[in-house]
């Protein structure tokens, strides 16, 4: 079965053909980041307006890459939930026309569940269930996915999102958005011993996160350092800031898989990508007996490939859209879509 599958919750727009869900034909993505950069960070209208004038030239990308006509193609799945209204919105209108267009079924897919089915394509023997823990610019959190849409959010962030607060730090040091990736770049030979920086611990839920208080904490490093016309050895403070999210992260995630008895680990989403974090997550892993998956760095961040995957295993469970189809900003990824509509 193949899936013409679109992801544009955020800043890249992507189509891709995805086959039984574990097979990518083409992964087209278009990325924006540069645009918004100059801004530091997304700014929402241009990303949809953006989306709006690449969305068709990238399909057309993807079946001509695929080696597909539009007859070959037996279902549609979309992000719909959630991420920047006015973004989400330009893929949910695009996909319904295509679905329509061509006869066949609209899956809704929601866009962490797409992240962590991003490991389906990366690994053809991974099946659930699983623990795993969902790190991205907008969300963090830590999922028992039961099934392939069977899922309980065991913990979450109360505050920021993990990316969020390596899109910050980045950004009170001067680095280009999105700041994951230089942070990785300048941690790199620094001692992670040489500042401390606060953990999070949430007495009534030990598997929620916070991140705010690490965000200001360096903010307020940075800015009296300057104040005081002091030299931050830069290389040492990002290697110390990703020391401490990676040690609110990993322990909780060991944690909770053995808690719910699960012998698999999963991680998702775009800050998978960090090198520190990858490398805690393995040591932990080997550690305890558990078997961990991570994605290849190019499926961490957001792609199409992952919706197609997702979308996959829900239409097998029956999931789809009419054509009243909505975007939402915000959604749990525990809310089966049928139970919004019914
Ligand atoms: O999953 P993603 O592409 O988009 C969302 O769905 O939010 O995640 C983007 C986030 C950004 O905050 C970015 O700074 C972060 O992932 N990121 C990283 C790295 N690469 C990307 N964070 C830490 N280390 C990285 N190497």
């Amino acid at each position: 079965m193949k899936i013409l599958a679109f992801e544009s919750s955020c800043d890249e727009t992507a189509v891709a053909v995805v086959e039984d869900g574990r097979k990518v034909l083409t992964d087209q993505i278009f990325s924006q980041a540069d645009l918004h950069a100059v801004y530091g960070g997304v700014v929402p209208e241009i990303a949809s307006r953006c989306h709006v004038e690449s969305i068709s030239l990238l399909t057309d990308r993807a079946l001509q890459a695929a080696n597909i006509s539009r007859e070959d193609i037996d279902a549609v799945a979309v992000t719909y939930a959630p991420g920047l209204i006015g973004a989400v919105l330009v893929g949910v209108n695009f996909a319904k026309s295509v679905a329509l267009a061509l006869g066949v079924p609209l899956i809704p897919v929601h866009h962490i569940r797409g992240h962590i089915a991003a490991n389906y394509l990366a690994y053809p023997e991974l099946e659930p269930p699983f623990l795993c823990l969902a790190i991205s610019g907008g969300n963090s959190l830590l999922v028992d996915v039961k099934g392939y849409t069977d899922m309980e959010i065991i913990g979450q962030t109360r505050d920021d999102a993990a990316g969020e607060c390596f899109d910050k730090t980045a950004r009170v040091l001067g680095l280009p958005y999105p700041g994951g990736k230089p942070i990785d770049a300048l941690s790199q030979g620094g001692d992670d011993s040489k500042y401390s920086f606060p953990i999070s611990h949430l007495d009534d839920n030990p598997y929620d996160m916070s991140f705010s208080g690490l965000k200001t904490a360096v903010i307020n490093l940075v800015h009296n350092a300057e104040q005081k016309g002091e030299e931050l050895d830069r290389a040492s403070l990002a290697a110390s800031f990703t020391k401490a999210v990676s040690d609110s992260l990993v322990p909780r995630a060991i944690a909770a898989a053995k808690e719910k008895g699960r012998d698999k680990l999963v991680v998702a989403g775009g800050v998978a990508a960090n090198s520190r974090i990858r490398a805690d997550f393995k040591a932990a892993a080997e550690a305890n007996g558990l078997q961990l998956f991570v994605p290849p760095l190019r499926l961490c961040g957001d792609n199409g490939a992952m919706i197609g995957a997702q979308g996959y295993y829900e239409y097998l469970a029956g999931t789809r859209a009419g054509s009243d189809l909505n975007a939402y900003a915000t959604m749990d990824l525990n809310v089966a879509y049928d139970t919004l509509t019914r």
